[in-house]
């Protein structure tokens, strides 16, 4: 087998970070990555189970890998679906060598190594029983500017709908000092912004015990050359007041909150075990609101779960005004394999979910418009992503995470990764305009 390999990553930002470090680990030993699968010896496919049928997916994509093998070809199949389907992935694509979750990825240099010496199935199927996290210090960060750590892998909450909790394992969080370390690490090298990552970021319990969530937010946000810290995603039953009197305290801490709220009825949360009641999650909100900066709150949304009636429906549309989030990221409930709710009936039709989904997207896109109109005049700081060269505008994100269009009368534009303040002329619905200030 050639020592090169080709992945491919789907999914949420934990599982684009994970590639970051298998291909840390995979660089390590000695392989070097290519563009183009036609070229690699090892194809890996970093898999996502989340929703709509994603295993079938997976199943498709493996069926178009197939007219590669028998030129000495491995594959693998890491992830969420790898965890899910386990070794029945073997079964239908008898080519496939390598199967592992997420929760078993620390052992990569050992599975590796048994592939090299021609192993045919090997399996990383750990899920539960694990209590060791996948740290390397050989992450292969795509952004030379704004990097992710992972502080804490797995989940114990067992939403109804979710597969998570069985697909990444249970909680485990990483030592203060080793999130610490890897922060420095990164302020050295350049990174000014640091995204912390968890499936339940604030549920983080520092294991050698010297630090809380808020605490350890505060510490990488008073590090030399750290401008901007975010941490994703809060689950509502562990969000405290102190995260909100470290955002007001450290000014590296951006000003937004990521709380998937799912419903804004109360009685769709308790069939879908959230654990808090509308009036609960709306006291968080409370606490975020009081804050002397202004956070920005964006929140997940399902719409069409088992039982769902149309006043429930309404009980969301009226959170999201209540709320009044910047963004909202709304999905169609899907059935997933071994979650709880698969023995609800699943009784609304595609049609009814669609029609939900739409409704709620156009009354959110009117409080979005509000929302974004109340910046204009007013001036921030951007960090620098890229440009519209076409429209000769560059692209920058505000620390309330909002993007921001800006032109600049400046000859050489501002490079990516720096910090430009700009003044914002005109809104839309999901981003602004402005000018660059002189
Ligand atoms: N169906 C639809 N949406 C889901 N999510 C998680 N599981 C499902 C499911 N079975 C959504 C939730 C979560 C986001 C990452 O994906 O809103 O917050
Ligand atoms: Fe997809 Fe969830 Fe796995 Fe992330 S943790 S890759 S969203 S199934």
């Amino acid at each position: 087998m050639s020592k090169t390999f080709y992945i491919e990553t789907f999914g949420c930002q934990m599982n684009a970070h994970d590639s970051e470090k298998v291909i840390g680990t995979l660089e390590q030993h000695g392989y070097a990555r290519v563009d183009d699968e036609a070229d690699a010896g090892l194809i890996l496919y970093n898999t996502c189970s989340i929703r709509d049928k994603a295993e079938q997916k997976v199943f498709h994509r493996l069926n178009e890998y197939k007219r590669l093998q028998g030129e000495g070809k491995k594959f693998a199949v890491l992830g969420c679906v790898a965890q899910q389907e386990g070794t029945r992935i073997f079964e239908k694509a008898p080519y496939v060598s390598l199967v592992s979750g997420s929760a078993s990825y620390r052992n990569l240099p050992e599975m590796l190594s048994r592939l090299e010496n021609g192993e045919q199935r090997i399996t990383g199927l750990d899920d539960r029983q694990t209590d060791a996290a996948f740290e390397t210090e050989f992450v292969a960060r795509t952004n030379p500017h704004r990097g992710y750590i992972t502080i804490i892998e797995g989940c114990d909450k067992f939403c109804a709908y979710c597969v998570v909790p069985y697909t990444r394992g249970k909680e485990r969080s990483r030592t203060a000092k080793s999130v610490l370390d890897e922060a420095r690490r990164m302020a050295d090298a350049g990174f000014t912004e640091i995204q912390l990552l968890g499936q339940n970021v604030n549920s983080y319990k520092d294991p050698s015990g010297r630090m809380s969530f808020a605490e350890l937010l505060a510490a990488i946000g008073q590090l030399t050359g750290i401008r901007r810290v975010r941490f994703t995603t809060s689950h509502p039953r562990d969000f405290t007041r102190d995260i909100v009197e470290a955002i007001d305290a450290v000014p590296a801490l951006c000003d937004h909150v990521h709380l998937p709220v799912q419903s804004g009825s109360t009685a769709v949360l308790k069939a879908m075990n959230r654990e808090y009641t509308r009036d609960w999650y709306l006291e968080r909100i409370s606490w975020i609101k009081a804050a002397k900066r202004s956070i920005s709150l964006t929140s997940d949304i399902i719409v069409g779960f088992p039982g769902e009636t149309e006043e429930d429906l309404e009980q969301t549309a009226t959170l999201l005004e209540e709320v009044g989030y910047d963004a909202i990221f709304a999905f169609k409930y899907s059935p997933r394999p071994n979650t709880p709710a698969i023995g609800m009936a699943d009784s609304l039709s595609d049609e009814v979910k669609a029609a939900r989904l739409q409704v709620l997207l156009d009354r959110q896109r009117e409080i979005q418009r509000t929302n974004y109109e109340r910046h204009v005049g007013e001036e921030m700081e951007l960090m620098v992503e890229g440009y519209n060269r076409q429209r000769g505008q560059v692209i920058g994100r505000s620390t309330q995470n909002k993007t921001v269009n800006f032109t600049t009368t400046q000859a050489i534009l501002p490079a990516t990764g720096s910090y430009v303040r700009v003044r914002v002329t005109q809104s839309f619905p999901n981003s602004l305009v402005g000018e660059a200030c002189v």
